[in-house]
């Protein structure tokens, strides 16, 4: 028998409802705040996840779906958002739009990664990105939007964590001091951190083996080696999200898993699991497009994972709107019915009513059986009786009250019930 892939899954009709719920308030968040929605393909280039997520990056180095495709190209199925933004931003000319150009999207993401709870090798992300502008004021803003989407969720306990990991110029000094650090600690780094000592030090920081944990906590910190520009930055950030009223805590070990970002990170995480199961992350990626060959575009973005909303929301015991049911099940007993019933079925749907109706003969008590498993209010009872009369039998579930209705009155009369 073949499954789901190992890490991918199916979303059942009965988890819909928690993705509705999510879109609904996703589409009201990007409303309210200016957004537009893009789509990119599922698959890219593999050398624009290279270049911009980073060479030395667990998802380039591990866990990126690349293929050759028939024409000798090498293709990744997307292993994040930002970059296919950006190329499309590039792409379509967008910076002789209005700056910042708001973009938002919901996408489907792949990574090769270790499954467990929460962590698949795909998932799906609401993206937002705010591309074409460098204030501080542009970071507070994206980060209240994240703070504000979960709120209304109705997600409780959440904390929001932010930090600063400068830029190209100040970078380098603060690299050098790391990478002091760590060559008199080499012996107690994992194969990884060994490795990437050689490559990537700041990616040290990352490493969620328990052996490095704690020298990660001794490391000098990216704030201390601030240039006066990032400085500023980051104290103005500091202040915008004082004013916004958005409780932030400074996490000075956090520089989050891709290469492009600049000054600005943040993560925002349920309190109870503290960089276990992060819900949305992002931040200041003010080099990525001239990675990409564009002309130099400050940006800021912020990527939430949906199954880990759900994952919370059920947690949280956060109670989501109904789904709305059909409204009519129509039973009928007899072939002469059934012929009558599919015709009626057909008037109440042209009508804007929502109708089930089964095509086997059951029983009229295994079809009302059925009828309140679907959740319908409503069932029209038509027998070969009610056919020579050119009425229906209207039961109303909700009361048990039922009355027969000419059939052409029908509709208007479940409209006017409703
Ligand atoms: P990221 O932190 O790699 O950032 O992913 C964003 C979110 O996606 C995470 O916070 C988490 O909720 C969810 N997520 C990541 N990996 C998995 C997984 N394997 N299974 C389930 N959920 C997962 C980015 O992708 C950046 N592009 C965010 C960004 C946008 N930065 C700037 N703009």
């Amino acid at each position: 028998m073949f499954q789901a892939p190992y890490g991918t899954h199916d979303i059942l009709p009965e988890d819909q409802p928690y993705w509705n719920f999510l879109r609904e308030r996703a589409d009201e968040i990007v409303r309210l705040y200016g957004y537009e929605r893009i789509d990119t393909p599922l698959f890219e280039d593999a050398g624009l996840f290279v270049r911009t997520v980073g060479v030395d990056t667990d998802i380039v180095e591990k866990e990126m779906y690349t293929f050759t495709d028939r024409s000798g190209g090498q293709m990744t199925l997307r292993p994040e958002g930002t970059a296919s933004v950006c190329r499309a931003y590039i792409e379509h000319g967008m910076a002789s739009c209005p700056q910042p150009v708001k973009l938002f999207y919901q996408a489907p993401i792949f990574r090769y990664e270790r499954p467990q709870a929460g962590r698949y090798r795909q998932h799906h992300q609401f993206g937002f990105e705010a591309i074409g502008d460098g204030d501080a004021m542009s970071d507070a803003e994206l980060i209240d939007m994240a703070w504000r989407f979960f709120a209304s969720l109705g997600l409780k306990n959440l904390t929001l964590q932010i930090n600063s990991i400068g830029c190209p110029d100040c970078r380098p000094a603060y690299l050098s001091r790391l990478r002091e650090y760590y060559a008199g600690h080499k012996e107690g780094l994992c194969g990884d951190c060994k490795v990437r000592s050689e490559k990537n030090i700041l990616r040290l920081l990352d490493c969620k083996k328990p052996t490095c944990q704690p020298l990660t906590a001794g490391a000098p910190r990216s704030v201390d080696y601030l240039c006066q520009e990032c400085s500023e930055h980051f104290e103005q950030l500091k202040a915008h999200l004082s004013t916004l009223q958005l409780p932030f805590e400074i996490n000075s070990g956090m520089v989050r898993g891709l290469d492009y970002y600049t000054k600005t990170v943040f993560e925002i995480q349920p309190q109870e699991e503290r960089g276990q199961s992060t819900i949305a992350g992002g931040g200041r990626y003010d080099g990525l497009m001239e990675e990409l060959g564009a002309k130099p575009t400050a940006a800021v973005g912020f990527a939430t994972g949906i199954e880990r909303i759900i994952l919370n929301l059920k947690k949280q015991g956060i109670v989501i709107p109904e789904p709305v049911k059909p409204m009519v099940f129509v039973a009928w007993l007899g072939e002469v019915a059934r012929r009558k019933a599919v015709e009626v079925a057909g008037e109440l749907r042209l009508d804007g009513i929502a109708t089930v109706v089964t095509y086997t003969p059951r029983s009229l008590k295994a079809q009302l059986r059925q009828a309140d498993g679907a959740g319908c209010r409503y069932v029209v009872i038509i027998g070969e009786e009610e056919v020579a009369q050119g009425v229906v039998t209207l039961r109303d579930l909700s009361n048990a009250q039922q009355e027969q209705v000419p059939h052409g009155k029908l509709a208007k009369k479940l409209q006017q019930g409703n």
